[in-house]
């Protein structure tokens, strides 16, 4: 049996242990062994894409059928751009024309467009019914499949509608990535600068050591980023579950990075390269807010730059971000709060800015015409 790694996410506070596990290792999708356990009626939902089904929905469905599980799947259009209403109401329509009951768990196979749109179907079909997370991209390994945010996209802003909502149990198959293109898997790897960039300055240099190993998918680099992103992601989650404080910090880069894929129509920028410029972006207030220095600066995007992912942002008017970015969920009383860096390793939550200070940032943040 291929060996594994266990990270646990700790909702222990009463009233209601919520604490679940994260598994990490090949071939997690045929374990059987840590998926049965969280399936009692031997009844479940798969929610997956036109992408991931035909790589990895028969295996999962083979695997559950030989412990006389019973299974139906939901197959979804692909892209960011379709994590929205209409989609949500094809999974309630199938739920229910599957007479699914209150103990039916569904299963998420696939990135976190699937995540997202999976545990907001969970949260609020019947009022809340099991949710379990199968992450078949990276980011959605090292971000998006633990922490239980979900929700949708709105015309008017990215991941406007939603719930706090935890899976019982993230199952990590790192072999799906080896389907994954390098796009994607670049994108991944912006989030998990991230972890290093707000909480683990060793993490960071261990990043800058091993970018190649991870570019090139070396499984032990590949494990441990991935375990260490899980372990940062928990670590804050169990603090913070609603995101009163610390959590914000994970939306490092976010607040540019939503207003560049809602600004430039959902699905044109892959969330991972808007976070990665919008983290310039974030680094590049933080300098002039004199809370780093301009090597550091440096540092960060050398850093993006070996991963291949962007370091501007395109080239809109600094009035259309501020548009954007005003319908960010981190704004009160009408003022948008950034997550700023105070070091490599270190950020702080929660700071408004002059409006003038953003715009010359915005400026020089955006690729030349
Ligand atoms: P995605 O779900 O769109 O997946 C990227 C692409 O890879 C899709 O085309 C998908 O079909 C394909 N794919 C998935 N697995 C594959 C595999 N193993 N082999 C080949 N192709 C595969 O995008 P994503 O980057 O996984 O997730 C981005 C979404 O996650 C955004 O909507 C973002 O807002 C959300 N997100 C949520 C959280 C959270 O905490 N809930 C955190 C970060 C990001
Ligand atoms: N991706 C941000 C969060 O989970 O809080």
């Amino acid at each position: 049996m291929n060996a594994i790694e266990t990270v646990e996410v700790a909702l222990d506070t009463p009233p209601e242990n919520r604490s679940y596990a994260i598994h990490i290792g090949q071939e997690m999708i045929s374990r059987m062994d840590l998926l049965l356990p969280h399936l009692p009626g031997k009844k479940a939902a798969i929610i997956t894409n036109t992408t991931v089904a035909p790589l990895y929905l028969e295996k999962l469905r083979n695997a559950l059928a030989n412990h006389q599980v019973n299974t139906f799947s939901i197959i979804l259009p692909d892209g960011e751009q379709y994590k929205n209403w209409e989609t949500l109401n094809l999974i309630f329509d199938a739920l229910l024309e599957h007479r699914c009951e209150r103990k039916t768990p569904l299963i998420a196979l696939g990135g976190g467009v699937i995540g997202d749109l999976t545990g907001f179907a969970a949260a609020s079909y019947l009022r809340g019914v099991p949710f379990i997370q199968i992450p078949t991209t990276l980011l959605a390994q090292v971000d998006s499949s633990v922490g239980g945010k979900t929700g949708i996209n709105h015309p008017l802003g990215k991941n406007m509608i939603g719930a706090f909502y935890q899976p019982r149990l993230v199952l990590t198959d790192t072999a799906t990535l080896a389907t994954l293109p390098d796009r994607e898997l670049r994108a991944g790897i912006a989030e998990i600068i991230k972890y290093g960039l707000i909480h683990d300055a060793d993490f960071m240099d261990w990043l800058e050591r091993h970018m190649h190993q991870l570019l090139a998918r070396d499984p032990a680099a590949m494990n441990y980023a991935i375990r260490r992103s899980c372990e940062i992601k928990a670590e804050i989650v169990s603090l913070d579950e609603r995101e009163s404080g610390l959590r914000a910090l994970l939306n490092l880069g976010h607040t540019f990075g939503h207003a560049i894929e809602n600004a430039m129509g959902y699905g044109e920028w892959l969330h991972g390269e808007a976070v990665a410029a919008g983290t310039i972006m974030a680094a590049e207030l933080s300098r002039r807010l004199q809370r780093i220095t301009s090597v550091e600066v440096d540092r960060i995007r050398h850093l993006f730059e070996v991963v291949g992912l962007p370091v501007t942002g395109p080239r809109l008017t600094p009035e259309r971000y501020l548009e954007s970015m005003q319908l960010d969920k981190k704004v009160e009383s009408g003022a948008i709060r950034f997550i700023l860096l105070d070091r490599i390793g270190k950020a702080s939550a929660g700071i408004t800015v002059p409006t003038p200070l953003l715009i010359e940032t915005l400026s020089a943040c955006v690729a030349d015409a």
